[in-house]
C-alpha cells in the first residue's frame, strides 16, 4: 500500500522530476500533470529506469479546468505538490502576461478545483526571489518580502492567494522557498535541461565545459564577497527533493495543523511560519519554509570546483553588474530543521559531479 497518492503538476520539470524519484523511494504514489511546455516525454524513460516503472502521466494544463475536474473525479489525492509554472526572471521582464497566466491564473485554477474536490493539502514551489533584495544574509522566513521582477511577483502573489484561501476555505500549505538547485540525480538519468539559452548559472556552466558556449559571464567582481563575485546558496537537486516529502510529511501528519502544537514544537521559530488556524477557518494553514543549505558559494568558487569535476578549461570573464542583482543571498534554515528535521546532506562537489553524469550522458 502506497503511503498517499500525490498529484505532481509540472512532474515532468526539473524539480518535480527529482521529487518524483524521491517520492517513490519513499513509498508514495503520483500521478505527473504537465503541458510539456519545458519538458519531454523522455523524462519519464529516465523516472523508469530509475524507479523501476514508468509513472502516470497526464499531458495537461493547469489551467485546465475541466481536465482538472475529471482528473479528480475519478482519481482520489490526499494532495498536490504544484511545480507548474513558468521560471525565467529575464523571461518574465519580457512576457509578463505569460507568468501572470501561467502561474497566478493556473495556481488559482488548480486550488479552486482542488478545493472543491476536497483535496486541501498543498506543497507550493516558491523561490527565495519573494524576499526584498534589502535583506542581508542569511535569510530568514520572516525577512521583508518585496519581489523586483515579475516572475518573482507571481510567486508572491500565489503565496498570498494560497494564505487566502487558507484563511477562507481550510487550504492547508506549505510554501517551500527554494534557493539554487543544482546537480541531478546520481544515476545521471535525469537532469536539468533548459530549452534554448539556461537562464541560471550552473547549466551555462556545464554547457560551456561541453563546449556547447564559449565562455560564462561573470556579473561583476567588485561585490562586497570574499572574492568579489555574486555569493548564493546552491542546493543538490535531490536533498531539494527530499525536502519535499519532509514537508509533506509535516503537513499530513497534522503536525502544522493547530496553532498550539505548532507554537510548541517550533517555540521562538514561530514567528516565522504563518499559521492562520486560528484567525478563521479552523483547518486553514499557511506555513512557508526555506528549502536551502545555509552556506554561501560564490559564482568564481562554483566555477572552480566545475573546472576541477569535468577537467575542462571552463572560460569566464567579467562583465558589468547586472541590474537588481545582489552580492549575497543564503538561506537560514532552522525553521526547516526544526520543523520537518530535514536538512540538505549533499556537498556542493556532489552537486558538480552528479550534474556533469547528467551532462555527459546527454551528449
Ligand atoms: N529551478 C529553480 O532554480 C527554481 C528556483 C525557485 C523556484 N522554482 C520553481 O519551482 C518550480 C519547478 O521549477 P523547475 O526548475 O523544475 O522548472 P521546470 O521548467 O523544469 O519545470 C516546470 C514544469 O512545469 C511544466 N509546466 C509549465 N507550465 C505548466 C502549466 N500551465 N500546466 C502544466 N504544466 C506546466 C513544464 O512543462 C515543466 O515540466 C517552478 O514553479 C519554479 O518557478 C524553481
Amino acid at each position: 500500500m502506497p503511503k498517499a497518492t500525490l498529484l505532481l503538476t509540472g512532474g515532468l520539470g526539473y524539480i518535480g522530476s527529482h521529487t518524483a524519484v524521491a517520492l517513490a523511494a519513499a513509498g508514495y504514489d503520483f500521478v505527473i500533470l504537465d503541458n510539456g511546455s519545458n519538458a519531454s516525454v523522455g523524462v519519464l524513460q529516465g523516472l523508469q529506469k530509475i524507479i523501476g516503472i514508468s509513472p502516470e502521466f497526464i499531458r495537461a494544463d493547469v489551467r485546465d479546468a475541466q481536465v482538472l475536474r475529471d482528473l479528480f473525479a475519478h482519481r482520489k489525492f490526499e494532495g498536490i505538490i504544484h511545480f507548474a509554472g513558468l521560471k525565467s526572471v529575464g523571461e518574465s521582464c519580457e512576457k509578463p502576461a505569460e507568468y501572470w497566466d501561467n502561474n497566478v491564473i493556473g495556481s488559482l485554477t488548480l486550488v479552486r478545483e482542488a478545493l472543491n474536490a476536497g483535496i486541501k493539502k498543498i506543497v507550493f514551489s516558491s523561490s527565495a526571489t519573494v524576499y526584498d533584495a534589502s535583506n542581508i544574509s542569511p535569510l530568514r522566513e520572516d525577512a521583508k518580502l518585496g519581489t523586483s521582477n515579475p516572475y518573482g511577483t507571481t510567486k508572491l502573489v500565489v503565496e498570498k492567494l494560497l494564505e487566502d484561501f487558507a484563511r477562507s476555505q481550510g487550504l492547508q500549505v506549505v510554501s517551500l522557498r527554494y534557493f539554487n538547485p543544482i546537480g541531478a540525480h546520481e544515476s545521471g538519468w535525469i537532469g536539468e535541461k533548459p530549452s534554448g539559452i539556461p537562464a541560471n548559472l550552473f547549466p551555462y556552466v556545464m554547457d560551456v565545459a561541453t563546449g556547447k558556449r564559449e565562455k560564462v559571464s561573470i556579473f561583476g567582481d567588485d561585490w562586497p564577497t570574499p572574492d568579489g563575485t555574486g555569493v548564493r546558496d546552491y542546493i543538490h537537486v535531490m536533498d531539494l527533493a527530499e525536502g519535499h516529502i519532509a514537508a509533506w510529511e509535516a503537513l499530513s501528519s497534522g503536525k502544522l495543523k493547530t496553532h498550539q502544537d505548532f507554537e510548541t514544537s517550533c517555540n521562538n521559530e514561530s514567528r516565522r511560519g504563518t499559521n492562520v488556524a486560528s484567525s478563521c477557518n479552523q483547518e486553514g494553514l499557511f506555513f512557508a519554509c526555506n528549502l536551502g543549505t545555509g552556506c554561501g558559494t560564490s559564482v568564481r568558487e562554483l566555477i572552480e570546483v566545475s573546472r576541477e569535476v569535468t577537467g575542462h578549461l571552463i572560460p569566464a570573464i567579467i562583465t558589468s553588474r547586472r541590474p537588481g542583482d545582489v552580492a549575497a543571498v543564503w538561506a537560514n534554515v532552522s525553521l526547516a530543521q526544526t520543523i520537518f528535521g530535514w536538512t540538505a546532506k549533499r556537498k556542493l562537489r556532489q552537486a558538480v559531479e552528479d550534474g556533469w553524469r547528467f551532462k555527459s550522458q546527454q551528449t
